[in-house]
């Protein structure tokens, strides 16, 4: 190896000046990436002067090894910087001298996808912005009484089971579902209001093919004086017309939640076998999407609206199932295993 400047002493640091001036002056000269890699080796290798002088360092008392070690490896990274900078524009250099060959294939440029339940979330929100509804949020940690207490489950509520949760202490757990923003955009806005509410939610489920720990929903929320069931059936059968297909019939099947009376569970018509009844439907014709209801006047009273003036309705729906729905994905693990052939398919639809 090239050696520039004798055997060192410590004393000798004063002469790394006159290094690096000589570094600079030899970069200037370089002309290929093979002449870099010289200067590279010969000005910052093991052998270099500095590579010796870095690795004495050791030797030197603590105040000094301190001073020079910082001078030092402030002049290694400029160095480095600089070859890295020559190198970029050398090879530039080289391609631009290669002949353009316009019978070769074209460079394909890798892009990536937005995820599935992402593209089926923001679908659903652009419907019913269309709708006039407002998107609001709310945290992922609540307390057990926005999570509960003020949707009129009460502590000792058999619906406390169904929704086995993550609990974070006595006060706080991971929200189970959407449906206490429902409380904190009441309590923020002034009806009439229509929204709704993306977000994750977290129930202690087994990981399988229809549960996952984690999952999302849209909450959605309508307020106003007069608020009956049909203005509820007519929003989700428009919302399934435009997001399903025109041909797809709903159906609200009476059910129960402790914050909405009268409830129901919404179905869509199943769209491979049209009704006739088949595998993906369970052979009933028939798939749920949604819990929903009118809102429960103690829910109102909890929130201090008066339940006599105004009405409203509220519906809950689980994004990865309804995208699995969609798109026929058949187990709710493909949203999260990161298996880039499975995200591509959805390249396209956003
Ligand atoms: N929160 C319910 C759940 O997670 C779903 C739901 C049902 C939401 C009825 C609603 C509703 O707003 O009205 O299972």
């Amino acid at each position: 190896m090239e050696r520039v400047g004798a055997i060192v002493t410590f004393p000798d640091f004063e002469r790394l000046e006159g290094y690096f001036s000589s570094f600079k002056e030899d970069l200037v000269a370089v002309k290929t990436i093979d002449e870099l890699n010289r200067i590279k080796g010969k000005y910052l290798g093991r052998n270099s002067l500095l590579g010796e002088l870095l690795s004495k360092l050791r030797e030197l008392p603590q105040e000094e090894k301190k001073k020079w070690g910082q001078k030092m490896n402030m002049l290694k990274t400029e160095m480095e910087d600089m070859l890295k900078e020559k190198y970029h524009v050398l090879h530039f250099e080289k391609e631009k001298r290669k002949p353009l060959d316009i019978t070769l294939p074209g460079k394909k440029q890798w892009t990536g996808t937005f995820h599935p339940v992402l593209i089926v979330r923001d679908q659903i929100l652009a419907i019913f912005r269309s709708f006039g509804f407002r998107v609001e949020s709310g945290p992922e940690i609540e307390s057990d009484f926005y999570n509960f207490e003020a949707l009129n489950i009460s502590s000792d509520h058999p619906a406390r089971d169904d929704q086995d949760s993550f609990y974070l202490n006595e006060k706080w757990l991971l929200r189970t579902h959407t449906s206490p923003a429902q409380i904190r955009t009441m309590q923020k806005l002034t009806p009439p209001f229509k929204a709704v509410v993306p977000g994750r939610c977290y129930r202690r489920d087994a990981f399988d093919a229809t549960h996952s720990p984690m999952f999302h929903q849209i909450e959605g929320l309508v307020v106003a004086p007069g608020i009956s069931m049909g203005d509820l059936k007519g929003t989700i059968e428009a919302f399934v017309h435009r997001f399903f297909g025109k041909e797809r019939r709903t159906r609200f099947r009476p059910s129960y939640f402790p914050f909405t009376e009268p409830s129901a569970e919404v179905d869509v018509s199943c769209g491979v076998c049209w009704g006739e009844g088949c595998r993906a439907c369970g052979h009933t014709g028939w798939l749920e999407i949604m819990g929903a209801g009118l809102v429960h006047p103690q829910v109102f009273l909890n929130v201090g609206y008066d339940p006599e003036v105004v009405q409203g309705f509220a519906f809950g729906m689980g994004i990865e199932r309804i995208a699995m729905l969609k798109f026929g994905v058949t187990d709710i693990r493909w949203f999260l295993e990161n298996d880039v052939a499975f995200l591509e398919q959805f390249k396209t639809l956003r």
